[in-house]
């Protein structure tokens, strides 16, 4: 039934985004296909052409508004089709305008980067492969939980990404988690000397506090700071995004659908493979969570109903509701990719935004979005 529903959504944009583009709401859509009519594509995926800045200054980095996070084509987001499917559909997104992919060593370990080489390759002047150095992978294993940013070990990461991802150069390399026992500022003097070798064009960070952003900016001008955001988790909101604002950083949320959640296909019966899913491991995708949690998916499809798009189109509109904040949903269907790209065609204002959070302010979230020993990971002041 649930399903029904959202096709018949997605259906009903399309068939309003053919009509003038005065309808309410409905204004970007209707740009997004006037667009298609020059793609030469046989596919009915629309053409995104809204385009973000990240960062700003020389290490400024434009890509399209919203991006692809690659790690669920493989890793950690249970069964996932085979790799001749995925790379078919990492294509369609190149192809369809989405410029930014983000992948790291950690995923897989390996796999996950070599997918995004492989299937990225005809498109490595069109499209920045994003990856990420700082966990501890010994002879192609991961140590679980174990962190290694020091200096050689980044070096390392970034010789051997650079073949997986079959590039010259890495458009943009994050900090995967803030080591404590290597110095912010010997990580960013790192990241430079790889800038200026040429084998590194941008300098990121993931999940650390504004006291470290400081310090690896002063060092390296960062392009970009991923973190988990989402309408279920807003923290950074708190002392981050004030910190990225004044320094000219641009924002990557990560997970912006709540690792699925938020797109409207899970209920408390819904069992995550215990062999390749972290969400089996989050205290917000326990059985009573979800279950609990349902009422925000609820009050997403209740918003988004009136408007003509999906609640996974409402709340990825929502984290790209601020100029320079550029969302990476990561998928393995085409139709979700295509109702992805066209959230980024939607033109919502602070009115749809102010109704929207008054509908979902007031209901509990259940369950932390980390497990104790991950959380500890991450910074948050
Ligand atoms: N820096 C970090 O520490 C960090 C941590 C986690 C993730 N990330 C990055 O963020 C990316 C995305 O994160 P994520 O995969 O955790 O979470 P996400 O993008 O919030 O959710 C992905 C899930 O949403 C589903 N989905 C996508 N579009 C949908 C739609 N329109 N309707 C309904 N469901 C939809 C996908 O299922 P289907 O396959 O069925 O579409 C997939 O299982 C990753 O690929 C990775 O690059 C970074």
């Amino acid at each position: 039934m649930h399903n029904l529903n959202r096709r018949s959504i997605l259906k009903a944009a399309v068939t309003f985004a053919t009509a003038p583009a005065f309808m309410a709401g409905l204004s970007g859509i209707g740009c997004a296909i006037a667009a298609d009519s020059g793609s030469k594509s046989s596919l009915d995926l629309p053409l995104l052409t809204k385009k973000r800045t990240l960062g700003s200054g020389k290490y400024a980095m434009e890509v399209s508004a919203i991006g692809f996070g690659v790690m669920g084509a493989n890793y950690n987001r249970g069964i996932s089709p085979d790799k001749k499917t995925m790379i078919k559909l990492l294509r369609d997104a190149a192809e369809h305008g989405i410029t930014l992919f983000d992948t790291a060593q950690v995923y897989g370990p390996l796999i996950n980067e070599k997918l995004a080489g492989e299937a990225l390759a005809p498109f490595r002047d069109k499209v920045a492969v994003t990856t990420k150095f700082g966990h501890s992978i010994v002879n192609g294993v991961y140590q679980k939980g174990k962190l290694n940013s020091r200096p050689e070990n980044i070096r390392k990461v970034a010789e051997e990404s650079l073949k997986r991802l079959k590039v010259d150069a890495i458009e943009l390399f994050y900090q995967h988690r803030f080591d404590p026992a290597v110095p912010i500022e010997d990580v960013a003097g790192t990241v430079k000397d790889l800038i200026r070798e040429g084998k590194v064009k941008r300098f990121g960070l993931c999940e650390v506090g504004p006291e470290t952003i400081r310090k690896a900016h002063a060092e390296q001008p960062v392009t970009a700071l991923q973190s988990e955001y989402h309408l279920m988790w807003r923290e950074p909101e708190n002392s981050i995004l004030p910190v990225l604002e004044e320094l000219g950083i641009g924002f990557v949320p990560y997970s912006p659908l709540n690792r699925g959640f938020l797109g409207g296909d899970m209920t408390a019966y819904t069992k995550f493979d215990s062999g390749n899913d972290n969400r089996n491991t989050l205290p917000r995708f326990t059985p009573d969570a979800l279950g609990k949690n349902l009422l925000f998916v609820e009050m997403l499809n209740r918003f988004g109903r009136p408007r003509g798009i999906t609640g996974a189109q409402a709340a990825l509109a929502w984290t790209m509701r601020k100029d320079g904040f550029v969302p990476i949903p990561g998928t393995t269907k085409l139709a979700h990719l295509e109702e992805n790209i066209r959230a980024a065609n939607l033109n919502l204002n602070s009115k749809d935004w102010n109704e929207l959070e008054k509908m979902l302010s007031g209901i509990e979230i259940v369950g932390a979005r980390y497990p104790a020993e991950q959380q500890k990971q991450v910074q948050r002041s």
